[in-house]
């Protein structure tokens, strides 16, 4: 079945982004904010996490519509096991059934599933749910849509590292083949393009252990919202805040030729559009 198409006044907005420059390739994005939202409106920390699966689904179908070709998601880190027993049991069981209902719409709208990170230490009813979609969409030519579980950025060096010894040791490799593509070939993103665009919600100025070997040459757009509170039209204005970079290309107004100068002034009238929604 082919991917549902944006409508109405959403699919102006996607049109205008197409229009006014490069759609990112890859877009990675750190979901912060889900306990402070939740908080805010006195709700327990889960109610921020369930609320924050809405927005990752209307993430994944505005990214597919747009035609972005990668979306990363820091769903579980590394860190996020030392939480308390009861929110990270708790947060097993919303992936858990987040795999369980989305799979199949996933799935028809051409999906690809990956995941990245130690995902052995997850539980065995998690795992097998994951391995399970991942196999049903492995075939699919659509979005790839790639969930970082248990994941690090120094986790995934440490382990390629180790993994190069051992290939070093072996005589698969020698100290003269290291180039910084076979570094990234041992990386859990093997055969992914590194992030044009990494988007962090909730204001953290941070990388968190996300990526860092492939977040070299990102874009980094931070966004005020908490994570159950970016929508698409958020999403929208962190492509738009990406093309007006793009089409700077470091230079300043005076330097930038007439085309790109106008592209500029698109994108600008863009973004204040939907500043306003
Ligand atoms: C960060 O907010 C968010 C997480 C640690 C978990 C993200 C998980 C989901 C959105 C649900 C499942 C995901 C998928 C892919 C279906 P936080 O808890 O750190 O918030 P805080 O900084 O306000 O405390």
């Amino acid at each position: 079945m082919p991917l549902e198409k944006a409508t109405g006044h959403d699919k102006k907005l996607q049109d205008r982004l197409i229009e006014g420059g490069e759609i990112p390739r890859h877009i990675a994005i750190i979901m912060d904010g889900n306990g402070r939202w939740a908080k805010r409106r006195g709700m327990p920390r889960i109610a921020g996490h369930k609320e924050g699966v809405n927005s990752v689904r209307d993430i994944v179908e505005a990214c597919a519509q747009l035609g972005v070709k990668y979306l990363t998601l820091y769903a579980f880190s590394t860190e996020n096991w030392n939480r308390p027993q009861e929110e990270v049991s708790l947060l097993m069981r919303l992936l858990l059934k987040a795999l369980r209902d989305e799979r199949d719409r996933l799935h028809q709208n051409e999906v690809q599933l990956k995941a990245i990170g130690d995902i052995a230490k997850l539980p065995q009813d998690v795992q097998d749910e994951l391995l399970d979609a991942i196999k049903m969409m492995e075939k699919n030519s659509g979005l790839t849509l790639v969930l970082a579980l248990s994941y690090s950025g120094r986790w995934d060096i440490t382990n390629g590292v180790r993994r190069m010894v051992d290939d070093i040791k072996s005589g698969v490799v020698r100290k003269e083949d290291i180039t910084e593509q076979l570094i990234g070939n041992y990386l859990s993103t093997r055969g992914l393009p590194d992030p044009d665009l990494l988007i962090r919600t909730s204001g953290e100025l941070r990388i968190s252990n996300f990526l860092l070997w492939q977040v070299a040459y990102a874009e980094l757009v931070i966004s005020d919202e908490y994570w159950p509170a970016f929508r698409r039209k958020n999403l929208y204005a962190a492509i738009g805040e990406f093309q007006k970079r793009e089409r700077r290309f470091g230079l300043v107004s005076e330097q930038l030729s007439k085309t790109n100068l106008g592209r500029l002034e698109y994108v600008e009238r863009f973004l204040k559009s939907v500043a306003k929604l």
